[in-house]
């Protein structure tokens, strides 16, 4: 987000203090926000508020004769990248559907040339009639950004469709108009996190896996307009906006959930810690500690990563990841052969900023090329550098 220029209007719902902690969040990451208000917005939040937090002067009349404010219709439009509508008004969306201009807010977004992204918050009811659901229809067919509110309780007491969307969900359509949108038409498969193997009803076998990176591959190939499908083991991260998740537990149900989606993918990239191990067999009652050593009999897993390099098509890029404590260019040249795979990602578990459950990373990237290590980076850094090598395996296959 960093120096992007966003032009935020602010519209007369009860949401708008929400609207507020994204000025904020834009702010931190250091994207330039110009805000304007509707009159019926000033009733809710003060300008004062949007000023102070975005660092610029908040308009709101389209007859002012300050000569900061004078045309801010005209001026305010002029270097946006991005227009947010934020929280949309049932008013607004229909002023904006018709091509009105009578105020500041809706003259601005028709002298704009830039994306208009949309974020409708109003009861259920004001949602769900058929002048607002034309209306938003209307404004899809102009090119107009919807992101759809969101279910839960409202303001109004009720209980239904028409809460704003989160501001994660909304952060994501903005960097998606901001990406290059190079994996468009991709069909990508991308597994993340820890696998659990069950021993009694309590207890299971896992490992340090966060998800993370898997997670960061799969929110910047949405940005980057891929058609994603994330299979993830139990994690603790947010599910990625736009993206298709397909939860699991155990390594069995994680190589059933890629046989079913392989397919269908052009690229699969396998970020998932899979457990090599489950135990032979899952007692049914608690084991109970009895004093004396407890062995555990354990048989491996299918070893998912060489299942598909032996039944990849030839026009699919699979992508295999090696978290490795050692000898990591060897280990990793040793998977990219024996997994038959195009790219092995390979991480040091043991770096003290890499690897498990941080959010940065230095990975090594290994083909038949030739090998190229990377510089310490964040989750979503390392994700791109590692879609720019994707991208160039596939122009490799012809595609
Ligand atoms: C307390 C209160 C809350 C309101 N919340 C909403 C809302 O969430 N969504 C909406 O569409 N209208 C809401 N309205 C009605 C709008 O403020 C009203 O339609 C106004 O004309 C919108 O003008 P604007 O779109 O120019 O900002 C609310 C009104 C009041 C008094």
């Amino acid at each position: 987000m960093q120096g992007r220029k966003v032009l935020l209007g602010v519209t007369g719902s009860i949401a708008v203090f929400k609207a507020a902690g994204w000025v904020s969040a834009l702010a931190k990451e250091e994207a330039q926000v110009t805000v304007m208000m509707t009159e019926a917005a000033t009733r809710f939040v003060t300008p004062l508020t949007f000023g102070a937090l975005s660092g610029h002067q908040v308009s709101t009349d389209m007859f002012s004769t300050d000569a900061e404010e004078m045309m801010a219709h005209i001026s305010l439009s002029g270097d946006a990248e991005v227009v947010l509508i934020a929280p949309a008004t049932a008013q607004t969306i229909a002023q904006l559907a018709q091509g009105m201009a009578d105020n500041l807010l809706t003259a601005a977004v028709l002298a704009s040339a830039a994306p208009v992204v949309v974020c409708p918050a109003m009861n259920s009811k004001m949602l769900a009639h058929p002048a607002t659901q034309r209306n938003l229809a209307t404004l899809k067919e102009l090119g107009y950004r919807i992101v759809e509110p969101e279910n839960g309780p409202l303001a109004c007491g009720e209980v239904g469709s028409g809460r704003l969307a989160e501001w994660e969900t909304v952060r994501e359509t903005l960097l998606g108009l901001f990406a290059d949108q190079d994996l468009a038409g991709q069909h990508i498969l991308i597994t993340a996190g820890p696998t659990r193997e069950p021993l009694d009803p309590a207890r299971y076998l896992s490992n340090r896996s966060s998800g993370k990176m898997g997670y960061a591959l799969a929110r910047t190939a949405q940005r980057r307009g891929a058609e994603v499908v994330l299979i993830s083991g139990p994690t603790s991260l947010p599910a990625p906006p736009g993206v298709t998740m397909v939860p699991v537990q155990t390594a069995a149900e994680m190589a059933e959930a890629v046989q079913e989606h392989a397919p269908g993918a052009q690229i699969i990239i396998k970020a998932a810690a899979v457990a090599d191990f489950r135990a032979k067999e899952v007692a049914s009652f608690k084991i109970k500690k009895k004093g004396a050593d407890l062995r555990l009999d354990l048989v491996p897993n299918q070893d998912i990563l060489a299942s598909l390099g032996k039944e990849r098509r030839q026009d699919q890029v699979l992508v295999g990841f090696a978290a490795e404590s050692n000898n990591h260019e060897a280990e990793g040249r040793r998977k990219l052969e024996a997994k038959q795979v195009d790219l092995i990602v390979v991480n040091d578990i043991l770096g003290q900023q890499t690897g498990f459950d941080v959010d940065t990373n230095q990975v090594t990237l290994i083909t038949q090329e030739g090998a190229e290590q990377l510089a310490l980076l964040s989750k979503e850094e390392t994700a791109n550098k590692i879609w720019d090598k994707v991208i160039a395996l596939s122009k490799g296959k012809g595609k």
